[in-house]
């Protein structure tokens, strides 16, 4: 079969193509996959006036990913190697047997009424049956929405009652580098929060760490399995929804980005050569945890679909059991592409920084890394490049597209890198700038990063039941436009800098999570009259969260007293992974005149970047007196000054 990329010439005739004549592009790209039924239409918009594609078509994401490959030439070929330093396991699955688990997998959820349209929550580490569990669902039509592990159960509680699962399929431990995480225990403490109740549970044990069941309600992984037969695919619409992955928004409810059957496996598809310049066959890596959108599209979904071998890894990029652990995957694995984010290259550079490790391993067969998930520093881009002497691609993209937005789309011919870029728009997207009232601004000039309507297929077509704050949040800023909550600016040439949130949410250690959640929670403490929360820069992590509280009147507790408290408030309500580590009693927060908390001003204080002091500002010596505090407990950069 003719792949995508041979149909266009270059990047900037496929690019043209794509926003001129999106049917037309996406029309060739949706005849790369195998429907059951061919769509009847390439873009349409829905009775709430959102774009939709390829309505009509009748397909099953699964049977794309596992059967399709079985029945053309692939059954033997690796599928999945799952590689677990932390359990000194590695195993290799191939494209049958991992069919024949997760038909066997589905079988098992059919008979406990799971069908077309169910939810299923899967709470678990990076484990093969997790992945199983993803693609069991979508075997059936069900819906899975999948919660990172690092999360506490307050999160797990919120995600369970708005997805309103049917069954939570979960593990009895996790593994961070020696620790054993005990997962049902913190299952069943959202389970028993939640107002939403699922009939069952399905917990596979671990041989780590035995969990307790509740009989009736909790089921043994094993035990469903061995009496399940396994089920077909089930035929879905291209509008049917996949999965459903909750991601941060302003506020503490998060967001149910909703992605569907049909733009996804399409856009993936397309992903994996144009992007990726990966073949079938191919070995992919995305060292990702299956709880986020990396982990869905290009840990699962992009690679099967694709017929690559996906590596699932269980550890993390150091001690377990060293620096070395990714070099060792590559060179055992024969890894074409890896994909991380930043964070983790900065973690090794930080233990390896002459790179000793590296020089154990010869890795030929690499010739991509891509980063992603925060922004990628020139510092990590250069250190990363000339240790392993490949391009070095830094890619930007969201939950909610699911897939990259901007990239140096390598199956197209590599162009050059401008290293704190992300490069030039990928086919579909037509990213601008726009100013305060909507306006294109020219180039350099920094302002909101949006993308012109119709989105290309894969990226959310709308939010869980909730049209509603879909459009607010996305769609009402600037009226024909996708309003991304990044800021940024365009370059003469054409390439894409994103420089940040302009809104509650940052990234730690490429995790997306919202101050705005955290600063919900901080008020709720009994002494806080009034809180900010905002994100500070870190070296390893990216971002960090930093809160600076008000006391009410006639409280005395100490600074380190409810500093302890937040820091275990945050971390026993979001999860360790939030890092929240400082907290600061001030005795007013920086506000202009209206009323609003100047969050921006008080991240450039704790960088120890230049700021100009509003004209707006109520008490302008409250930032000096911030300043100060900062540079006396040397929280953030205040102090390098
Ligand atoms: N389950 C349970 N707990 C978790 C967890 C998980 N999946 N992930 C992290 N945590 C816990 C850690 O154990 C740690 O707990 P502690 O405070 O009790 O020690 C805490 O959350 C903070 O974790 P983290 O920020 O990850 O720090 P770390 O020192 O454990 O590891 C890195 C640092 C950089 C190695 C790690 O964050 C990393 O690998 N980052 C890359 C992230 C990534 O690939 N993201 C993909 C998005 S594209
Ligand atoms: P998530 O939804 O978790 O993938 O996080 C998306 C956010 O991460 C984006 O809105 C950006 O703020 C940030 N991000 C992701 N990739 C990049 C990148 N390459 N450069 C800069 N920021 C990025």
């Amino acid at each position: 079969m003719e792949t995508a990329t041979q149909t266009y010439r270059s990047y900037a005739e496929a690019y043209e193509k794509s926003i001129q004549d999106p049917e037309g592009f996406w029309g060739e790209q949706a005849r790369q996959i195998a429907w059951f039924e061919e769509p009847k239409q390439i873009l349409t918009t829905d009775e709430n006036g959102f774009y939709r594609w390829f309505a009509g078509g009748k397909l099953n994401t699964a049977y794309l990913a596992l059967d399709y490959h079985v029945e053309n030439g692939r059954a033997d070929q690796t599928a999945l190697i799952y590689d677990s330093p932390v359990t000194n396991t590695i195993r290799k699955y191939s494209y049958r047997e991992f069919r024949d688990m997760v038909a066997r997998f589905a079988g098992a959820l059919h008979g406990l009424g799971v069908g077309k349209g169910d939810t299923v929550v899967i709470y678990m580490p990076v484990i093969p049956e997790a992945v199983v569990a993803m693609l069991a669902c979508a075997r059936l039509g069900a819906i899975h929405s999948v919660v990172f592990g690092g999360f506490a159960p307050h999160e797990l509680t919120v995600r369970i009652d708005d997805a309103r699962p049917k069954v939570v399929i979960s593990a009895s431990c996790g593994i961070e580098f020696d620790k054993h995480i005990p997962y049902k225990p913190l299952l069943d403490k959202a389970l028993n929060d939640s107002k939403h109740k699922p009939e069952h549970t399905i917990i596979l044990q671990r041989p780590y760490v035995v969990a307790d069941m509740q009989p009736g309600r909790d089921l043994d992984y094993v035990d469903v399995l061995q009496k399940a037969q396994p089920v077909e695919p089930v035929p879905v619409d291209a509008h049917d929804p996949l999965y459903i992955l909750y991601t941060s928004g302003t506020t503490g409810k998060p967001k149910g980005i909703v992605r569907d059957n049909g733009g996804h496996a399409v856009a993936l598809k397309f992903s994996m050569k144009a992007v990726y310049g990966v073949d079938p066959g191919d070995v992919f890596w995305a060292a990702s945890d299956v709880g986020w959108a990396v982990g869905h599209s290009y840990l699962v979904y992009a690679p099967l679909i694709h017929g690559c071998t996906t590596v699932l890894f269980e550890g993390k990029p150091v001690r377990t059991p060293d620096a070395g652990t990714f070099w060792r995957i590559i060179m055992q694995h024969d890894v074409k592409v890896l994909f991380t984010a930043p964070t983790a290259i900065r973690a090794i550079k930080k233990e390896d920084p002459e790179g000793i490790e590296k020089i154990k391993y010869d890795l030929p067969s690499l010739k991509y890394l891509f980063l992603a998930g925060e922004r990628c520093d020139p510092a990590t881009y250069y250190w990363a490049k000339d240790l392993l002497r490949i391009p070095v691609v830094d890619h930007w993209w969201q939950t909610e597209s699911g897939w990259p937005m901007v990239a140096n789309m390598v199956g197209y011919g590599l162009k050059p890198a401008k290293p704190g870029s992300a490069g030039l728009p990928v086919c579909g997207y037509k990213v601008e700038i726009l100013g305060e009232e909507g306006q294109e601004l020219i180039p350099a000039q920094e302002g909101y990063v949006a993308v012109k309507l119709p989105l290309p297929p894969g990226c959310l077509p709308t939010l869980w039941e909730d049209n509603d704050r879909f459009y607010k949040s996305y769609l009402d800023r600037f009226p024909g436009y996708y309003m991304t909550g990044d800021g940024g600016y365009m370059d003469e040439d054409g390439y894409i800098y994103i420089m940040g949130r302009i809104d509650d949410v940052i990234n730690v250690s490429g995790h997306r999570l919202s101050t705005g959640e955290m600063e919900e929670m901080v008020a709720s403490h009994p002494a806080v009259a009034e809180c900010a929360v905002v994100g500070i820069a870190d070296d390893l992590r990216g971002q960090r969260p930093i809160g600076l509280v008000v006391l009410k009147d006639g409280q005395n507790i100490s600074e380190e007293q409810i500093e302890q408290e937040l820091i275990a408030m945050i971390r026993e309500k979001i999860g360790a992974v939030a890092y929240f580590r400082n907290a600061l009693i001030v005795k007013r927060l920086p506000k202009t005149r209206s009323g609003k908390i100047l969050r921006k001003i008080l991240r450039n204080i704790a960088d120890g970047v230049h700021y100009a002091i509003p004209s707006t500002i109520d008490d302008p010596a409250i930032l000096t007196e911030i300043h100060d505090d900062l540079k006396e407990r040397k929280i953030g950069n205040a102090f390098l000054e």
